[in-house]
């Protein structure tokens, strides 16, 4: 009965028990979270640019090495969650061609170009950062198969977070300019990176359903300031400034004062209107063309290699 399995669904949300694919699910709640894992795995196999872009360029076979493999991780994450998407029910070229024709989004900080090797490092620092506050609740996710890729993806992004703080030290103890580089580096990144947590909850259009669903956990303001707190420290660790004149502790609070991100400009860099957005996705549309040969060649692989059908 239509009541009864609504009822199951609610009682296994409000036990905080998981969702699994099988299971019966609204339809809106099925489509809320399919938006979102689409999302997230298009940002991270189109997260995978900005980095990109540095590693024929990098200073060392070592720093070579590292961001190549944590490009290739990025890839690997979008895969995590293009097959989690996938148990949804809707194939992944089709989330693909969402993305290419613009109708899926992707996160905004991705719109930004990397200018100086220093951002690979203060990309890591920061997005990865905050993609670490906001996804480490996402392991308790409603949905099994989000929450289980994000553990994977949580441990992996610790690394990065942590290579981008080891590539900006190292800058902050080199030459002048050297600190000089670091310095705007983290000076650009770091509204880009408060502006990943989406807009304040006032205007959120998903949250409160999501909340309730247990798909998120807390609020876009929420994770923001818990970012905020985390960095504050760290910076002063690194001996880099965070870019604003009114990040201040507040002792009633007992968190930091800080200025929020200009949200007109997230809203135009999610409508397409960002530094670099042309150049994204027809980079991304060039790649996915580009491995068309890859997918064909695997496809004639696996029926080749599929077992003989019966009788
Ligand atoms: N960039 C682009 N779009 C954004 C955004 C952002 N920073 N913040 C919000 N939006 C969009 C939402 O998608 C939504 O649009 P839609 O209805 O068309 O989907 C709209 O703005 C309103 O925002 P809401 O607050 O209502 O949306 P959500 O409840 O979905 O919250 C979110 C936004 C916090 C970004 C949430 O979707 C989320 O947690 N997503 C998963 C996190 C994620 O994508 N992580 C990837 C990190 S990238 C990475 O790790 C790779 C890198 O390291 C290289």
């Amino acid at each position: 009965q239509p009541h009864e399995r609504q009822a199951r669904f609610e009682a296994l949300i409000a036990a905080d028990r998981k969702v699994e694919p099988g299971d019966w699910m609204p339809d809106a709640y099925r489509e809320n979270l399919l938006r979102q894992l689409a999302q997230h795995a298009n940002s991270e196999i189109v997260g995978m640019q900005p980095e990109a872009h540095w590693i024929a360029r990098a200073p060392s076979l070592k720093r070579k090495a590292v961001l190549l493999a944590k490009v290739q991780d990025e890839a690997g994450h979008g895969l995590y969650l293009y097959a989690a998407a996938e148990t949804l029910g809707t194939d992944r070229a089709a989330l693909l061609n969402a993305l290419h024709e613009g109708r899926q989004k992707y996160l905004s900080f991705i719109n930004y170009p990397t200018l100086t090797w220093a951002d690979t490092g203060a990309l890591a620092w920061l997005t990865d950062g905050a993609a670490i506050v906001n996804q480490v609740p996402l392991c308790r996710s409603s949905y099994g198969p989000y929450a289980r890729a994000m553990v994977r993806v949580c441990k992996e992004e610790s690394f990065h977070h942590r290579q981008g703080f080891d590539s900006l030290w190292t800058l902050m103890r080199g030459t002048p300019a050297q600190r000089a580089m670091a310095q705007d580096a983290v000076d650009r990144w770091w509204y880009p990176a408060l502006a990943m947590f989406g807009p304040p909850h006032t205007a959120s259009t998903h949250s409160e359903r999501s909340m309730a669903w247990r798909i998120k956990r807390f609020t876009n303001d929420e994770l923001r300031q818990r970012f905020v707190d985390i960095c504050v420290p760290q910076a002063e660790a690194l001996g880099v400034r965070l870019p604003d004149p009114g990040l201040r502790w507040n002792a009633g609070r007992g968190h930091y004062d800080f200025t929020e991100p200009d949200y007109a400009e997230l809203a135009r860099v999610v409508r397409g209107d960002g530094p670099a957005n042309r150049q994204r996705l027809a980079h991304r549309r060039r790649a996915h063309e580009e491995g068309a040969w890859v997918r064909e060649a695997a496809a004639a692989y696996a029926a080749k290699h599929a077992p003989a059908a019966p009788g």
